[in-house]
């Protein structure tokens, strides 16, 4: 017999989504209802399969990298640890690079047509909290101080859309041992910039909790897995995929890995987040992808490839099981 465990993210059959979510008061909600594709809406971006082609303006924006410090062009391309290849075909730059989530630019996946006022460099992360060493890492101690590798992963998004792509950069642990975590810390919060003048959903999207924040406990932030990228495909991470520095957690649901990071906190507590204060009923704090944990809006027993559109079945922990099942044993 199949017991459905539920999670901070499942309804029960008699709640609902709230009401207001699916009133059209105001502009950002239309777009937001639209990102969620339950306005009516169709989500055909160029960049997603059967959509059409991109455009040239498309294509050449995806690939765009702008002000990339001196010193990372030593880094990139970094060498493949081979032990995390995934074994499915790589999704295409470009079709990662026209569909993203980064609502502080847009919430209709094309970020990338906004970000020309974002200054990613020079950058400062700030890790501090319940630790020895509180630091304040600019990019050049980034890309100097941890040895980058490239590791190819598997993403997958809440809205059941996923990809293969090969990050460069290096675990979160090797930063997290540099300032000593207090025996007190159990959990580490990351969070966002937050500047309207650089980039407009700030704006147009106010009900948001801004800065965008995310949060892992203390064991998961020192998983192997766990992974602090600076590139992609070889290259300096552009600027919608979330320059200069960003998370990458391949067994959690893609809102968990935070993009252009500032600040790193260890805390005795689990940090609340952006999605989970916004709409806890929907979001947890966990959110580790599991076919058997269903999402309101969205069925999570498959996942749809950016690009090929090809459909896998949603396998525990995105696959990555002998890594992290015994964090939650
Ligand atoms: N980080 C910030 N700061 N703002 C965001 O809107 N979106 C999240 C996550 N990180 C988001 C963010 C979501 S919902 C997903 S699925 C991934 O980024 C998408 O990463 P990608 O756009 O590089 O594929």
């Amino acid at each position: 017999m199949n017991f459905l465990v539920r999670r901070p993210w499942d309804l029960s059959q008699n709640r609902h989504t709230p009401q207001d979510i699916y009133q059209n008061r105001k502009q950002h909600r239309r777009d937001f209802l639209k990102t969620l594709g339950i306005a009516g809406a169709g989500l055909c971006t160029a960049g997603i399969s059967g959509c059409g082609k991109p455009t040239a303006e498309e294509l050449d924006a995806a690939g765009k990298v702008e002000e990339i410090p001196v010193a990372a062009t030593g880094i990139f391309p970094a060498k493949r640890n081979t032990e995390f290849d995934y074994g499915r075909p790589e999704t295409e730059k470009f079709e990662a690079a026209l569909y993203t989530n980064f609502y502080e630019f847009s919430t209709s996946k094309d970020s990338w047509k906004y970000v020309s006022k974002f200054k990613p460099n020079p950058w400062e992360i700030e890790v501090g909290g319940l630790c020895n060493q509180p630091t304040k890492f600019d990019l050049d101690d980034l890309y100097q101080k941890f040895p980058h590798e490239e590791r190819a992963y598997r993403f997958r998004c809440v809205e059941a859309w996923a990809m293969c792509v090969p990050w460069t950069g290096f675990p979160l642990r090797e930063l997290l041992k540099a300032v000593e975590p207090k025996s007190s810390a159990t959990h580490v919060e990351f969070e966002t910039f937050e500047r309207p003048a650089e980039a407009p959903g700030f704006n147009d999207f106010p009900d948001f909790p801004w800065p965008y924040r995310e949060g892992l406990t203390l064991e998961e932030a020192s998983n192997e897995l766990t992974f602090l990228a600076t590139g992609i495909y070889g290259e300096a991470l552009p600027k919608q995929h979330g320059a200069p520095v960003r998370l990458v957690t391949p067994w959690k649901y893609g809102f968990k890995s935070c993009k252009s990071i500032v600040k790193i906190t260890l805390t005795d507590k689990a940090p609340a987040t952006f999605w989970n204060t916004y709409n806890p009923r929907e979001y947890g704090f966990e959110a580790n992808v599991d076919p058997d944990v269903p999402h309101p809006r969205w069925s999570q027993r498959q996942e749809r490839m950016l690009g090929t559109g090809e459909r896998y079945e949603t396998v525990k922990f995105n696959g990555y099981e002998s890594y992290v099942a015994a964090l939650y044993a």
